[in-house]
């Protein structure tokens, strides 16, 4: 028996640096796409695809978050005298969907670093992680996709995303070959090898890394065995490199769009994605782009 995917990971502890000023006094998870903190499209990928037990790893100043997932006895109040439903509901919904946890990183150590700090709440059970600055849009939802192949597998698995190789070096990019699957050989990949942020001679492919990963819990003990890597950080590139000793890992690579909402350029695309694909802005937002002068 396969173990079920019920645990999702999300490192939220850094300093937001790509988002200044913005992100001085406000965590960056909580910059709004349109009106959803970039958190929640995160949170809202993990419910749509059956995991409810949300892990959140914070630092200091990150308290909005907490709030966010909290209820807020005052503004339910205000809404139901002012008899507005439909916001009711919603704020309701963000506190009601999930069973959320917090565990604190002191120091921004690297991501490796953070993921380790869930491991107690985790426990031996296979488990998410969801970096919340890749939002993606997709129809089955990526998380989805990949709970798909662990429970096929039993093994762990990672987002991937062809890149051009100018902009290789910002991920972890990996060393693989193509995997028969669902009758197609142009998906799924077993992981020979990876590198986090190789430079573009280096990089053994175009695969890179996207933030959305299902691991299994022996990732603990082999991220406890990394040193320092890149930036003189604990890496979870480096953990998954290490857990390839004794476990296979296989990449796979989604079905839908990856906006990187941690950068500025493309936190503006999937806003205005976004935007246009809703149904009580799209239109209006639509008509107001198409008359802008180019
Ligand atoms: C992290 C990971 C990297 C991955 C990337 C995806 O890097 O370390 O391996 O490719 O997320 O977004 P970061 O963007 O946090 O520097």
């Amino acid at each position: 028996m396969i173990a079920k995917v019920r645990k999702a990971v999300f490192p939220a502890a850094g300093l937001g640096t790509r988002f200044l000023p913005a992100t001085k006094a406000m965590p960056k998870e909580m910059l709004p796409l349109v009106d959803k903190p970039l958190i929640q499209y995160g949170v809202e990928e993990c419910i749509h695809s059956g995991v409810q037990n949300i892990i959140i790893v914070t630092g200091r100043g990150k308290s909005a978050i907490e709030d966010h997932f909290d209820v807020s006895f005052e503004l339910e109040n205000l809404l139901a005298t002012r008899n507005k439903k439909e916001l009711l509901q919603q704020v309701r919904d963000i506190s009601g969907m999930i069973d959320v946890s917090y565990v604190r990183q002191k120091e921004a150590l690297g991501l490796g670093h953070a993921v380790l700090r869930a491991k107690e709440l985790v426990g031996k059970e296979p488990f998410a992680v969801i970096l919340s600055d890749d939002v993606i849009d997709s129809e089955v939802p990526c998380l989805r996709q990949l709970i798909d192949v662990y429970e096929f597998y039993g093994a762990s698995v990672v987002a991937l995303m062809e890149v051009p190789k100018e902009f290789i070096s910002a991920y972890g990019v990996v060393d693989a070959e193509p995997v028969d699957h669902n009758g197609s050989k142009n998906r799924l990949y077993r992981i020979r090898n990876m590198v986090e942020k190789p430079k573009p001679e280096d990089a053994p492919s175009n695969l890179a890394i996207i933030g959305r990963y299902v691991l299994t819990p022996e990732v603990f003990t082999s991220i406890e065995a990394v040193e320092p890597g890149k930036g003189g950080e604990i890496q979870l590139t480096d953990g998954l490199k290490h857990l390839l000793r004794s476990r296979p890992v296989y990449g796979y690579k989604f079905e839908g769009t990856r906006f990187d909402a941690g950068d500025k350029l493309g936190f503006l695309k999937a806003t205005v994605e976004f935007a246009l694909k809703r149904h009580d802005l799209g239109n209006e937002f639509r008509e107001y782009l198409r008359h802008l002068k180019l």
